[in-house]
């Protein structure tokens, strides 16, 4: 027996909505903008976090051991992904998504304001409430999204590549404001003038995430018309589909099967991410150590290729979008689209290999990474919003928000083990590094042949979707 589509079921009523961003649902706008603006708040307040806690107490900063700061830098960011699933049972069987998605907002901004005061209590009760508010926002913001299109609407996969651009306008232009603010000696001196000490620029670093967070939920609030069919709480959900109180909460075999195919992919998600995560760790020191970091004469901040990945999903994620859509029933299958995505990640890292034996004769060019930062995001791009999209399409209804917070966990032991694989990181030894990313590329390739083998199967798992 099929689930019901009881959140879908009322804007398929009728007629297709098509007035939102790129004929898609017009409730996609109002997503786009909300996680766009909460995005903006994660990753402004992450690209300054480990150096406010490294930072000397003469410099406003907490004075942390680098070992400390790291620690609680990778707790932290396993928690915000962690809590996505108390965060989606939340919205299951009480809040619904709608409701879920504002009062996460709301305690998200509370933890950046929180941060505003220079105070470790008031720092870790910031940490505290946004690993709390964005496990309440992350998981039902993507299920509400899925919620917009009907099951056999070929637009869904597009439509989390558009959203996809939002998270990464997002991350690409909040490391700028924030970091301006929090370290640039051009606006210490203009707090200077103002009669303010300058080492509490920091705090203007987080209030500028806070004052993102605020945007994105005024945003939400003002637009909440669109979404008002979507993220029902339980109660409103049964009423929608016109059931009893006393609806089904047990699986059927074919919900089985379709969480089976979530499982398969969950296991090469986790894998993904692992490697992919590299950007940021063992490929950041790569930057730093072993890549001439000049274009045409002019040096820049190693760092900037940290900006590379954002920059190629904006310009790429409509591409994508266009893509799914234009291809409309012909477009592979998730599955499929998996396989490329790991392919792609796969050739990328293995770029890497010829790139750190050139390293053997000193630095190299900076175009080696950006090649390898491309091939990784196309590999992104095929994975990431596909399987946000899969997993609100496969999942049975009234478990959708449970079974987002378990896809999140895939991010998270990925990004553990990422760092452990970067562990093995050593700038001395470049022939070393050419066996780390030559294994890493063997096995995310491998990985790619199994998936695309197994793919069949998956299908069938999947039943009537594709
Ligand atoms: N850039 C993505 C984001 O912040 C990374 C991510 C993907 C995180 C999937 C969690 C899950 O949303």
């Amino acid at each position: 027996m099929q689930a019901p589509t009881v959140v879908s079921a009322v804007p398929s009523q009728g007629h297709r909505d098509c007035g939102g961003i790129g004929g898609h649902p017009r409730g996609l706008t109002t997503l786009f903008f909300t996680e766009l603006w909460e995005r903006f708040s994660y990753y402004g307040m992450r690209a300054i976090l480990v150096l406010y806690m490294v930072a000397p107490a003469s410099a406003g900063g907490l004075g942390f051991e680098t070992r400390l700061a790291a620690m609680i830098y990778g707790i932290y960011t396993m928690s915000v992904y962690m809590t996505a699933i108390p965060g989606g049972f939340i919205a299951d069987r009480f809040l619904g998504a709608r409701r879920s998605v504002l009062y996460g907002g709301i305690v998200i901004a509370l933890g950046h304001f929180s941060m505003v005061f220079a105070s470790k209590f008031f720092f870790f009760a910031g940490l505290v409430l946004i690993v709390t508010g964005t496990g309440l926002l992350k998981p039902n913001i993507s299920t509400m999204l899925g919620s917009l299109y009907d099951e056999d609407d070929d637009r869904r996969d597009g439509g989390f590549s558009i959203f996809y651009m939002g998270i990464n306008i997002g991350a690409a232009l909040a490391p700028l404001v924030c970091g301006f603010l929090a370290q640039s000696e051009i606006f210490k001196g203009f707090l200077a003038r103002l009669g303010f000490a300058p080492i509490v620029s920091w705090h203007w670093g987080f209030a500028a995430a806070g004052v993102g967070m605020v945007l994105g939920l005024v945003n939400y609030v003002i637009h909440r018309q669109r979404i008002a069919h979507v993220g029902l709480k339980p109660s409103e959900r049964k009423v929608a589909a016109g059931l009893n109180q006393t609806g089904n909460q047990t699986l059927t075999v074919d919900e089985w099967k379709r969480i089976g195919a979530i499982g398969v992919l969950f296991v090469f998600t986790g894998l993904f991410w692992s490697v992919y995560e590299q950007g940021g760790s063992s490929l950041n020191l790569f930057a730093d150590t072993l890549t001439r970091t000049e274009v045409l004469g002019l040096a820049f901040p190693s760092s900037w290729f940290q900006s590379l990945d954002p920059v190629y999903v904006i310009v790429l994620a409509p591409l994508f979008s266009w893509l799914w859509v234009r291809l409309g029933h012909k477009q592979p299958s998730s599955p499929a689209k998996f396989t490329w995505g790991l392919a792609f990640l796969g050739l990328g890292i293995a770029i890497m290999v010829p790139a750190s034996l050139l390293a053997v004769q000193g630095k190299v060019s900076p175009l080696w990474l950006s090649i390898v930062y491309l091939l990784m995001v196309i590999g992104e791009l095929c994975l990431s919003p596909v399987g946000l999209s899969t997993v609100t399409k496969l999942a049975p209804q009234r478990f959708l928000g449970i079974t987002m917070g378990v896809w999140f966990l895939a991010a998270a032991f990925g990004n553990l083990l990422a760092g452990f694989l970067s562990g093995f990181f050593d700038a001395h030894d470049p022939r070393g590094l050419a066996v780390l990313f030559g294994g890493m590329a063997g096995a995310i390739l491998a990985a790619a042949c199994v998936l695309g083998f197994l793919t069949p199967s998956v299908r069938k798992l999947m039943g009537k979707v594709h």
